[in-house]
C-alpha cells in the first residue's frame, strides 16, 4: 500500500520547515499538489524553493483544481460532483507517477489541520477512487503562531477560551466569542463589521515573508486605515493573506 505524508510546511518562511517535515520530504518518491486557479506565484515559488533546497531530485506534480459552480441549483449534488472530480484527477496523477508501495507527499501551507482540504481529499480518493493509502501527518507552523510570535502575544488570557473563525463568519460571532477571536480567510475587512469601543486588533499580512506587515490598535481608531492599507497592499503585490486577533480589552484585561 502507498504511504502519503501530509506535510505542513509552515505559513510563510522556508525556515518554518521542521526537521520532521524535511525528513518526510526526503523520503517521498514524488510530491503532489492541488493548485487552485488563483494560487499565487509567490506561494508556488516558495513550495518549489523548499523542494529544491531539501530534496531537489523529488518531482513535483501540480494538478489544477477543477472548477466549481458556486451558485448551483442543487448545492449538495454540485459539491459531490466536484469532490468526485478532484479525487479522480488526483488519484490518476498518483497512480501514474508513483508505484503501489511508494511513499508520496503533499505539501500543505501552514498546518494540515487548519482550513485546509488535503486530508478531506485523501478521504475522497479512498471513497470514490478506491485509492487506499497509509496516511501520516507532519504538523506545521500555522499563520496564527506566526502572528502571535510577531506581535509577541499570548493567544489566550488566563483561563479564557479562544475562538477561531473566518472573515465571513465574524459578522455573526457573539460578543463572548469575540473576547479572543482569531480571524482567517478574510477577503475583505470583516473587522469593520463587528466591533465595540474596546475591540483591539493585532493584524498581520504576508506573515513570515519578506513582505510582512504588522499593525495593532483599537478598531475604532485604526480600522478604516487598515482597510485602506489592505487595499493598497493587494494592489502592490497582486494578492494578500492576512490573519488577525481581535481582543476585547476591558477591566479584566
Ligand atoms: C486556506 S487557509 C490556510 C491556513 C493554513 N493551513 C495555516 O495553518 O495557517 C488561508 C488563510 O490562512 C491565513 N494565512 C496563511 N498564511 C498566511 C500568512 N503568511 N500571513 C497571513 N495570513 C496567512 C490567511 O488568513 C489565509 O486567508
Amino acid at each position: 500500500m502507498r504511504t502519503v505524508s501530509v506535510i505542513g510546511i509552515g505559513a510563510g518562511s522556508p525556515e518554518f520547515l521542521t526537521l520532521q517535515a524535511i525528513s518526510g520530504l526526503r523520503h517521498a518518491r514524488a510530491v503532489f499538489a492541488l493548485d487552485k486557479g488563483d494560487t499565487k506565484a509567490d506561494l508556488l515559488a516558495l513550495r518549489q524553493h523548499i523542494i529544491d533546497t531539501h530534496s531537489p531530485s523529488t518531482p513535483l506534480y501540480s494538478i489544477t483544481d477543477p472548477e466549481r459552480d458556486r451558485n448551483p441549483d442543487n448545492y449538495q449534488a454540485e459539491v459531490i460532483r466536484w469532490h468526485k472530480q478532484r479525487a479522480a484527477l488526483l488519484a490518476e496523477a498518483i497512480r501514474t507517477h508513483s508505484g503501489e508501495n511508494d511513499t508520496i507527499a503533499f505539501l500543505v501551507w501552514g498546518d494540515p489541520s487548519l482550513y485546509d482540504s488535503t486530508l478531506r481529499i485523501i478521504e475522497h480518493m479512498e471513497t470514490y477512487e478506491n485509492l487506499n493509502m497509509n496516511v501520516q501527518v507532519i504538523p506545521g507552523i500555522t499563520a496564527i503562531q506566526v502572528l502571535t510570535a510577531a506581535h509577541k502575544l499570548l493567544l489566550n488570557r488566563i483561563g479564557e477560551a479562544i475562538h477561531i473563525t473566518t472573515g465571513r463568519n465574524l459578522k455573526t460571532t457573539s460578543a463572548h466569542n469575540r473576547r479572543n477571536c482569531v480571524v482567517m480567510l478574510d477577503g475583505a475587512n470583516a473587522w469593520l463589521e463587528n466591533f465595540s469601543d474596546n475591540t483591539y486588533i493585532y493584524w498581520g499580512a504576508y506573515l513570515g515573508t519578506e513582505h510582512q506587515v504588522l499593525r495593532a490598535g483599537y478598531v475604532k481608531d485604526i480600522g478604516e486605515e487598515l482597510a485602506e492599507l489592505k487595499k493598497q497592499l493587494r494592489t502592490t503585490h497582486g494578492w494578500i493573506m492576512d490573519t488577525y486577533l481581535l481582543r476585547e480589552l476591558d477591566e479584566h484585561a
